[in-house]
């Protein structure tokens, strides 16, 4: 498997002005602090500052995906804007986790996730040859459950999984 610490990804483009690239620390600016403290976006999200994130935590995760050989935190730009993030984690040989979560709630209901889910999941099939993405959903989370049937995702039983906070079912995208 290719050690991704350190390692960007190219610019992916879903249409002129929408883009996704893997960030860095300074990516990350207030907006996205702000976002991730709102409890409409962060109440569905596994994260260890829930409702109490800084910059500096903030940071401290994006370097941290950053540094991991096997992570991908790929920042969704509409406009020029940071709206969100898709991770790829937990990457090996033939398979991937994705989470997705967009932080700036007035571009919610345009499509942005299922385009960048299905932009991702193209680039983690045919640059880095992954095979299934697997996701983490939530059955009470309405949107991500439409976002994921619309991306392509169906659930599935998986062995051996470490169980990775609430979500209820996985789901994955097999290429
Ligand atoms: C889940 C999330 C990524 C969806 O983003 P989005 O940009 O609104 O998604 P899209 O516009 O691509 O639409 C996805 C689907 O959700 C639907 N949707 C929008 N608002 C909805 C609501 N209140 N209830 C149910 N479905 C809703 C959309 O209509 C669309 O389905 P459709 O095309 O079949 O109508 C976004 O809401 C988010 O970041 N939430 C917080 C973090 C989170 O919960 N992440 C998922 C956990 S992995």
């Amino acid at each position: 498997m290719t050690n991704l610490a350190g390692a960007s990804t190219p610019t992916l483009t879903i249409e002129p002005g929408a883009t996704l690239k893997a960030i860095q620390e300074e990516d990350a600016q207030q907006g996205y602090v702000d976002g991730l403290n709102d409890p409409e976006v962060s109440s569905y999200l596994i994260t260890p500052n829930k409702g109490n994130e800084t910059l500096e935590t903030v940071r401290s995760f994006v370097r941290a995906c950053w540094d991991s050989p096997s992570d991908l935190l790929i920042g969704l730009f509409v406009n020029q804007g940071h709206r969100g993030n898709v991770r790829l984690h937990d990457i090996d040989d033939k398979s991937a986790w994705i989470g997705i979560a967009l932080f700036d709630r007035s571009v919610w209901g345009q499509g942005w996730a299922v385009r960048s889910l299905t932009t991702v999941c193209d680039y983690a099939a045919e640059e880095l040859n992954l095979e299934k993405i697997y996701a983490g959903v939530d059955t009470r989370n309405d949107r991500s459950v439409k976002t994921f049937t619309n991306a392509g995702f169906k659930p599935c039983e998986i062995e051996n999984h470490k169980p990775r906070g609430d979500f209820d079912q996985v789901w994955v995208l097999q290429k």
